[in-house]
């Protein structure tokens, strides 16, 4: 199993590290544009390697594409971060050139790859690589519900007093600070839902704090997060390394799917060795179709902005 990781800042350097610490990929190539850079996070990775128990062979290179042919899986996590104030969306200008370009060089070298997209305004970056790369649907996932459902669950485990492993919850929607759409109502602690622990209000307070979660993080880090979002990769291509079929919320295209088209957006898909196994439709009450409505709204009017 060959990974690449494209973009060796901090994000998919995390990426890589977590991916290599579950010793479950045969080698991961760490590109970058910026000279010796990933070379030298490689490095850096690999000679933690006999203190934390992996066998997987990571290797830098800069920008030479050749390294990265024949990869299975390939994540983009190239591009500009956002700054404190700055909304994901006001990314594009800039982010959409590069993945456009990554993801053409991904392909060319790896024809049978599977894309993870995680460089902002993510959904619209996955929409484009579906649109320009010629992958088939199910070879392109774009990485944001898992985070935010880790974020949402790190939330209702603050709110409930609870450890993290009682709880469960999923995010679906855009990736974006009013985009997402917390499952408040499916969220459960050991199977039972949360409301019958925490107050509609306090509720409502996770759900918000979730969403801004990535904000949050940017404001006091100067730049966006990196643990959480390398972790989240790191299950994803592990889910479909090992066909694990484990399911997460992913950007995907939809066909019809919650009555939308045309669009990747969050929503549970299973992921398993072809990629996106399926895609799960949920019984969504009035309210969460209605904040899926306008989450696909928002998604929409950044798809706008790209030039196909
Ligand atoms: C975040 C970035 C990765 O939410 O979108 O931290």
């Amino acid at each position: 199993m060959k990974v690449t990781v494209v973009g060796a800042g901090a994000v998919g350097a995390s990426c890589a590290e977590y991916i290599a610490i579950k010793n479950f990929a045969s080698e991961v190539v760490l590109l970058d544009i910026k000279e010796g850079f990933a070379e030298g996070k490689a490095m850096d990775l690999m000679q933690t390697a006999s203190l934390n128990g992996f066998d997987t062979k990571i290797t830098g290179v800069t920008n030479d594409y050749s390294k990265t042919a024949g990869s299975d899986i390939c994540v983009i996590t190239s591009g500009i971060p956002r700054k404190p104030g700055m909304t994901r969306e006001e990314l594009i200008g800039i982010n959409a050139g590069i993945v456009k370009d990554v993801s053409s060089n991904l392909v060319k070298n790896s024809p049978k790859t599977i894309i993870i997209v995680v460089s902002n305004p993510m959904d619209t970056m996955a929409y484009l690589v579906h649109k320009t790369s010629g992958l088939a649907k199910n070879k392109i996932i774009g990485m944001g519900g898992a985070l935010d459902s880790a974020r949402f669950k790190y939330r209702l485990a603050e709110a409930l007093d609870a450890p993290i492993s009682d709880v469960d919850g999923m995010v679906i929607g855009g990736h974006s600070d009013t985009g997402m759409v917390p499952l408040t109502r499916l969220a459960s602690r050991n199977s039972v839902p949360v409301s019958k622990f925490i107050s509609e209000e306090r509720l409502n307070q996770v759900m918000e704090d979730t969403k801004v979660g990535g904000a949050t993080l940017t404001k006091l880090l100067g730049t966006s997060a990196w643990y959480a979002p390398g972790a989240a990769v790191s299950a994803l291509v592990q889910s479909i390394a090992c066909d694990q079929k484990k399911m997460f919320p992913c950007s995907v295209m939809l066909d019809g799917e919650y009555g939308m088209k045309d669009i990747c957006i969050g929503a549970p898909v299973i992921l398993g060795r072809n990629g996106i196994e399926k895609i799960v439709e949920l019984e969504l009450n009035d309210a969460e179709k209605e904040n899926m409505k306008e989450s696909a709204e928002g998604v929409r009017s950044v798809n706008d902005l790209l030039e196909l």
